[in-house]
């Protein structure tokens, strides 16, 4: 402990000292090295067509973990989180723990039913998801499920039923990208087990599905087993801090697991992620006893970032509820401000409800470099068009001048 403050006290003058002197372009001594560090510095509060919160606040995490020499340590969560034996001696399971409890609260899922992990990125947590609820319904019903997720759906969904061999059936989605019930119905296999992903939103037009809608689809067809997936990987992020937060809740609209993203609301430096489920769908995965890891591994990875789950621990603790909420108020107010200024001026530009993602008729290439646009191409809307993410560094002052610059 001693040794551990003593090294804080001397970290923390050396950053005085940077601080002090302006030194924020630190040389490597790699020339290269620096000029990339320079180019992402400049770049970052212009990048608005992707789902990351650019104002991260883990300096003092990065502070604390060199003063400790947690640098020097080879940390890793291999093995259940929940898992009552010990694992790997290195590991920050406990923190991970008490994040995964924190996260399961915000949806509905009680503190003794909650189970999960931090994972890799949204993807490794839809990944999850997916690979538990087919191993779920494949041991309930000894079939493999029929795998129904919407075109408008992130790619990954489609991509991993493609690794897992899963039959796809890709449902229509409406104009603004909500996967249509009545296409679901028309879709089903009422032979076969079910597994559905539903959008919390979509990647593009920023769709949230419908999940009683669909759920009633379900209901009318009770010899169906179902598992319902939330890909949540903004959308999860923001909503629980907004007046809309009922619309995310797990015991309100029935579903069996969600994935969300670290680095899109929650702050985190990179990708990194969450699943949630609960410990009946845990409990009825396929046994793989392994003897030299502390319990039963029925996750796809073996090893997980211990610091990622540290990194969400203490933005917990150092950002936290209230700060999200105001940040969630203040991105909705600002994607409103954005869709007001580009009607202002005629652009045409579209908006789904809770949504922050503004989707609009492309600028020139130009524009797209210089703000990191994110394109797509849809006739229904003219053609090429271009999103922004409005997060939290997306400012006012920022949207004025990127629409001074697309009236240019
Ligand atoms: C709806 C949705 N799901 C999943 C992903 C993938 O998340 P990640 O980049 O964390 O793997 C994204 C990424 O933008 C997304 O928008």
């Amino acid at each position: 402990m001693k040794k551990n403050y003593v090294s804080m006290m001397g970290c923390g003058l050396l950053l005085i000292a940077m601080t002090a002197c302006g030194n924020k372009a630190a040389q490597s001594g790699y020339p290269e090295l620096d000029q990339w560090a320079q180019h992402v510095n400049d770049v970052k509060v212009r990048t608005i067509g992707y789902p990351c919160n650019m104002n991260i606040e883990l300096e003092r995490f990065y502070q604390w973990y060199t003063a400790n020499e947690l640098e020097k340590i080879m940390l890793n969560n291999v093995g259940d989180p929940f898992s009552e034996s010990d694992g790997f001696s290195t590991n920050s399971c406990k923190f991970e723990r008490e994040v995964i409890e924190w996260f399961g609260a915000l949806y509905g899922f009680d503190k003794s039913e909650v189970w999960g992990i931090v994972t890799n990125s949204g993807t490794d947590g839809n990944s999850n998801g997916m690979y538990f609820g087919t191993n779920y319904l494949k041991n309930k019903t000894g079939k493999l499920p029929v795998f129904y997720v919407s075109d408008e759906a992130h790619y990954s969904n489609a991509r991993l039923a493609d690794v897992m061999h899963l039959e796809l059936r890709l449902i229509k989605s409406d104009r603004m990208g909500r996967m249509i019930p009545e296409e679901l119905e028309k879709n089903l296999d009422t032979k076969r087990p079910a597994l559905v992903v539903y959008a919390f939103g979509s990647t593009f037009r920023g769709a949230i599905d419908n999940i009683d809608s669909l759920n009633a689809v379900f209901a009318r067809h009770p010899e169906v087993e179902v598992y319902r997936h939330v890909d949540g990987a903004l959308f999860a992020g923001y909503l629980p801090f907004t007046q809309y937060r009922e619309l995310i809740d797990k015991n309100k609209h029935n579903y069996q697991s969600m994935a969300i993203s670290g680095h899109k609301f929650f702050g985190m430096d990179e990708p990194a992620g969450v699943l949630i489920t609960s410990k009946d769908v845990y409990a009825a995965q396929s046994q793989f006893k392994i003897a030299y890891l502390n319990e039963d591994m029925k996750m796809i990875s073996c090893s997980r970032s211990a610091t990622d789950a540290l990194k969400f621990w203490w933005l917990i603790k150092n950002v936290g509820e209230e700060r999200w909420c105001q940040d969630a108020t203040l991105m909705l107010e600002n994607t409103q401000y954005l869709k007001a200024k580009l009607d202002e001026i005629g652009w045409p530009a579209w908006v789904n409800e809770y949504s922050n993602t503004v989707f609009f008729r492309r600028p020139s290439d130009e524009m797209v470099k210089k703000y990191s646009l994110a394109n797509n191409y849809d006739e229904q809307f003219g053609g090429a068009i271009s999103h922004i993410v409005v997060m939290q560094h997306v400012t006012k002052e920022l949207i004025d001048q990127f629409v001074r610059d697309i009236q240019q």
